[in-house]
């Protein structure tokens, strides 16, 4: 159970975390939640664990794509190519990441190795990204104070 070591990361990073589910394999309810919840518009960022390999109940990826409305191919490739280092078994990870409205979505494989390696992964993009969700200027502090960096 990799739910309790994400949440325990994203805390590590002062994020509120508002919800955790424990969603039954099942493509339409995985779906059915990841809209709720993008959908109800609390959740700036929804990370999901699981379900993303080989065996005829991995269907994460699938939901995942039923719902986004933009797919976000440099997350999944960062993923994928980062994950490599750590292990050649990342090749059987179909993790998707993408936009629902102003939540965006992340898979994450579902061992605590993988949560861990993957947090590690996208952790640097993730207030950015948020910043661009909410239609804020995420460059706005240094511009300020004059400093602009990229
Ligand atoms: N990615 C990272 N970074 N670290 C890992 O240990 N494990 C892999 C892969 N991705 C792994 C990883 C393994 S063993 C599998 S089977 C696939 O993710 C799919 O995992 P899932 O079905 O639990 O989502």
């Amino acid at each position: 159970m990799s739910g309790p070591i994400l949440q325990e990361l994203l805390q590590g990073i002062d994020a509120e975390v508002i919800e955790t589910a424990l969603v039954p394999d099942d493509a339409m309810l995985i779906a059915r939640s990841l809209v709720r919840l993008a959908d109800a518009k609390c959740c700036e960022v929804i990370l999901t664990t699981g379900g993303t390999g080989l065996s005829p109940r991995d269907v994460t990826p699938e939901a995942t794509r039923q719902v986004i409305e933009k797919e976000l191919l440099g997350v999944e490739l960062a993923l994928h190519q980062e994950s490599l280092r750590h292990t050649p078994l990342a090749m059987l990870s179909r993790a998707v990441a993408g936009v629902r409205g102003r939540s965006l979505i992340i898979n994450f494989p579902g061992s605590p190795k993988a949560v861990k390696e993957c947090f590690a992964i996208v952790q640097p993009i993730l207030g950015h990204a948020v910043k661009l969700l909410r239609n804020e200027n995420p460059y706005a502090f240094h511009e300020t104070s004059g400093t602009q960096t990229r």
